[in-house]
């Protein structure tokens, strides 16, 4: 399930954000903020792979969160994260922006680890975010 965790190597002692359970297949869910980021983490599960991105659309350079209510981050058809403010989209994937003012940057990825239990955990900070 975990995209970037190696069974071969510990496990970090992280942040803990919640449990794979609460992400449901197809949806997104913000966490957060925690671990000292200001912006929630955006969990993704698509076709049983789990994705994370920092809420942080970079278009400005303060990073502004995306959602327009709790947990709508995808376009209108799900195909895409989107950014609501001026309705960039970003590959959920990638991260990259195929759509909008800030076409070609990435959004920020956010390591995470996930246990035998399922919890999911931030297996490395984030890159800081912008003040
Ligand atoms: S702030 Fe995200 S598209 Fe403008």
């Amino acid at each position: 399930m975990s995209r970037h965790w190696n069974p071969e190597t510990p496990r970090p002692q992280n942040t803990l954000l919640c449990h794979i359970d609460e992400v449901k297949e197809g949806d997104a869910k913000g966490v957060g903020p925690v671990g000292g980021l200001k912006r929630k983490i955006i969990l993704i599960k698509r076709n049983g792979v789990l994705h994370a991105w920092l809420d942080a659309c970079p278009h400005y350079s303060t990073g502004t969160p995306m959602s327009w209510k709790a947990d709508a981050y995808f376009n209108g058809d799900k195909s895409h994260l989107a950014c609501h403010s001026h309705g960039a989209l970003f590959d959920i994937e990638t991260g990259e922006c195929v759509l909008g003012p800030c076409l070609g940057q990435r959004l920020t990825p956010v390591e995470f680890t996930v246990s035998d239990g399922g919890e999911i955990f931030i297996a490395s900070p984030a890159e800081e975010e912008k003040p």
